[in-house]
């Protein structure tokens, strides 16, 4: 258990050590109300923390940190677009995309990023291909993923890795002439994007020349000037604003992949599920505020009852992507050491997020998450409605919705000994009894919606979204810088010209013995 020197982290601890040796199914005894009372119902989303390792005064005792640690002030200056990111000097104010009505500058770059969308679903383009990485890639790369069914315009391939297999398995099935190409990057200088940008153009000016490649080439970024030298004509060049951080930013241009693909209703109905979201976080009181209590269940698991990683599994095949798009949400933005004024932070922020879709992940995971010693609280993801167009009969989505259920059942239960004595045949050996126990205990939210369409996704992503500002708000640190990235991309620079030297010879200036190690052997793999 984390310590902190916050009288009321105290009390959060004491309330951990009142309940140790309990056990979950016990306090549904106890506390009649509690199916009830651990469940909020917002924007269409029901959040079902009754399976959580917490009783009543451990949930006071978080709202108490809460308040202690200023979180409505500090949520109110986020949607008040002060610069909450405290490093940069910027506003997060992604909330703003979707406000109604909104600024007359996001209003009118939406306008433009829906008459380019609609353009390209009428103009004769088969596909786009999509060019960015990270938050430029993630979000509407998973949006488009989870309504496929729904998207009735150009195909969208999106390429984020530099690679050369990701481009290379994607251009061979394009057509350049009924192709269309957007760049996506921020800072438009991404070394991953860049090269995959200047690859793509290489490979259109091949069959349509240098001006037909041009006027097939549009970009979205904070960088206009960088864009235009590239060659993208200005008119063909979408905004996102430094207060927009990148793995928020799917509501600003960054969406005209959704756009295109799924149509701007679509689009629209997104934002609108996350403005209801954004509505709710700010007026809920913070004990029926569901990314609040979210936020809280996070620093309760990971501090104090020392369960470091959260599993994530959206029984839904359409939501394959979610995890992806969560991890970097949730731990570019909160696996942090420091906070605002630079001191080591006593507790931690992120769990480290990991997981992957229901029935699937009971054939991976679920023996660790059932039977080690570790184990981790996992998240379950229930759209009730079947897909449009599932194919089978309701016997399919009725077994997703059983397993799911039994998961986090048998999650919580376990059997020991001597119910699974019972449960065994005679025949089987008692030898295999322990093998067979399930220790149980393990806590779990279930996040219900009646059907995964664009305004339920959309609540669910902004309900994540703050979550991930409310932990960073009571914890005190900046949920919307990332400087953990920088260093990587630095050192690589730094080796990319040791690998250009073809000459076989072992390079002399890499950052380190085992870096230097690593390249004599690639050096001799490549000349083998
Ligand atoms: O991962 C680092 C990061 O800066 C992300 O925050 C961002 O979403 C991604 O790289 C891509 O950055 P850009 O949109 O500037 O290409």
């Amino acid at each position: 258990m984390k310590t902190d020197n916050c009288p009321a982290w105290s009390a959060v601890r004491r309330a951990a050590s009142a309940l140790a040796g309990q056990r979950i199914e016990g306090f549904f005894a106890t506390d009649p109300q509690r199916i009830q009372d651990f469940r909020i119902a917002a924007a269409g989303l029901i959040f079902d923390y009754s399976r959580a390792r917490m009783d009543r005064a451990a949930r006071q005792s978080l709202l108490d940190f809460a308040l202690a640690r200023d979180l409505t002030a500090q949520r109110d200056a986020m949607f008040a677009g002060e610069p909450v990111n405290t490093t940069e000097g910027r506003a997060a104010n992604h909330m703003a995309l979707r406000a109604e009505p909104p600024d007359p500058e996001v209003r009118e770059e939406a306008k433009r990023a829906a008459a380019f969308a609609d353009g390209l679903r009428s103009d004769g383009t088969t596909d786009l291909l999509w060019l960015g990485i990270g938050g430029s890639d993630l979000g509407p790369r998973m949006v488009v993923d989870c309504l496929a069914e729904a998207a009735d315009g150009p195909t969208v391939h999106f390429v984020s890795n530099v690679d050369g297999a990701a481009l290379g398995r994607v251009l061979p099935g394009l057509v350049p002439a009924t192709t269309r190409v957007i760049v996506a990057s921020k800072s438009f200088g991404t070394q991953e994007t860049m090269l995959n940008a200047r690859s793509a153009r290489a490979w259109m000016a091949a069959s349509l020349g240098e001006a037909e490649t041009g006027a097939r080439f549009a970009a979205v970024t904070s960088a206009p000037e960088a864009a235009a030298s590239f060659g993208i004509d200005p008119a063909r060049i979408f905004t996102t604003w430094d207060w927009v951080g990148g793995r928020f930013s799917l509501w600003s241009s960054v969406g005209i992949a959704i756009r295109v693909a799924l149509g701007n209703p679509a689009f629209d109905a997104l934002l609108a599920g996350a403005a209801e979201m954004d509505r709710h976080f700010r007026q809920a009181p913070l004990e029926a505020n569901m990314p609040v209590i979210a936020a809280l269940l996070d620093i309760w698991n990971v501090n104090a009852l020392d369960l470091p990683s959260l599993a994530i599994c959206p029984y839904s095949a359409r939501m394959g992507l979610l995890v992806d798009f969560l991890q970097q949400l949730i731990m570019e933005s909160n696996g942090k050491r420091v906070d605002h004024q630079g001191r080591i932070l006593p507790l931690q922020g992120a769990p480290v997020i990991w997981g992957g879709p229901g029935t699937d992940s009971q054939h991976s995971v679920f023996q660790w998450l059932h039977q080690s010693p570790a184990s981790a609280p996992v998240e379950f993801v229930l759209p009730v409605g079947a897909a449009p167009g599932a194919s089978g009969d309701a016997s399919h989505q009725q077994a997703l919705i059983a397993n799911c259920l039994a998961q986090a059942s048998a999650l919580m239960l376990g059997r020991d000994a001597e119910a699974t004595r019972a449960a065994m045949s005679a025949e089987d050996a008692d030898a295999l009894v322990p093998h067979r126990v399930f220790p149980g205990n393990i806590p779990s939210n279930l996040i219900l919606m009646d059907a995964l369409e664009p305004a339920r996704l959309g609540a669910l992503i902004a309900f994540y979204e703050h979550r991930v500002a409310a932990q960073a708000a009571i914890l005190g640190f900046n949920a919307f810088d990332q400087w953990g990235v920088e260093f990587g991309k630095t050192l690589a620079n730094r080796i990319l010209p040791l690998l250009s030297d073809d000459d076989g010879t072992v390079p002399s200036s890499a950052p380190d013995p085992a870096t230097a190690a690593s390249l004599a052997e690639i050096v001799k793999l490549r000349n083998s």
